[in-house]
């Protein structure tokens, strides 16, 4: 099972999901899911909303009716049987899984939202509530787009607390803009 943290429009879950794996999306923002969905309809794919309660019912910060797609779910067309579900949430709560549901945990351009507004608690909360749902032997792959050598810091500080890992970059020599992969095991 494979979760695809801020995972927008889907553009980065679509290979996995290509390959045959199961995945979760979670994102802020229904319109991309709901985008998502629809640009999945124009391909003509056989994949479907799926609301997997199974997977957020163990988790006591999560109210199903309000936080979650609840509401919105005639829109979505929700149904059960598919290999996606697609979750909306606020990821600076954290992440509102129950423990060891996920093999690989991926995360494209998303990190960096994490530092606005209180941003010490909130890379808590996802760095904490990560090493929870990602099962033990499982990987995490977070590419981002640090603003400054401070955000690397405090996120690799905050990160360690929970994780081994590798950095990596695609340009160290510049520090705006700089695309970085985290690695965590
Ligand atoms: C740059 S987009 C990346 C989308 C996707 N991962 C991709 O690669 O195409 C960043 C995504 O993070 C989501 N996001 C930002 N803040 C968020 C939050 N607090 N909770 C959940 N999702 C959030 C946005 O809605 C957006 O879809």
């Amino acid at each position: 099972m494979v979760l695809d943290v801020g995972c927008g429009d889907g553009m980065s879950m679509m290979p996995l999901l290509n390959l045959g794996h199961h995945c979760v999306g979670v994102d802020i923002k229904l319109q991309s899911l709901v985008g998502f969905k629809n640009d999945l309809d124009d391909k003509e794919c056989l994949l479907n909303i799926q609301n997997n309660v199974s997977l957020w019912s163990q988790t006591t910060s999560v109210n199903a009716n309000t936080k979650l797609i609840g509401n919105e779910k005639d829109k979505l067309n929700m149904c059960n049987s598919s290999m996606f579900d697609l979750v909306r949430w606020d990821l600076r709560y954290g992440l509102p899984f129950k423990e060891n549901s996920f093999d690989l945990v991926i995360s494209v351009s998303f990190l960096q939202w994490l530092f606005y507004g209180p941003w010490q608690k909130q890379l808590e909360s996802f760095f904490g509530s990560l090493r929870k749902v990602v099962a033990l032997e499982g990987k995490t792959v977070i590419q981002f787009y640090p603003a400054s050598v401070n955000q690397v810091e405090n996120t690799i500080d905050i990160a360690m607390k929970y994780f081994k890992g590798v950095l990596v970059g695609d340009y160290p020599h510049i520090d705006r803009g700089r695309k970085l992969f985290l690695i965590l095991f």
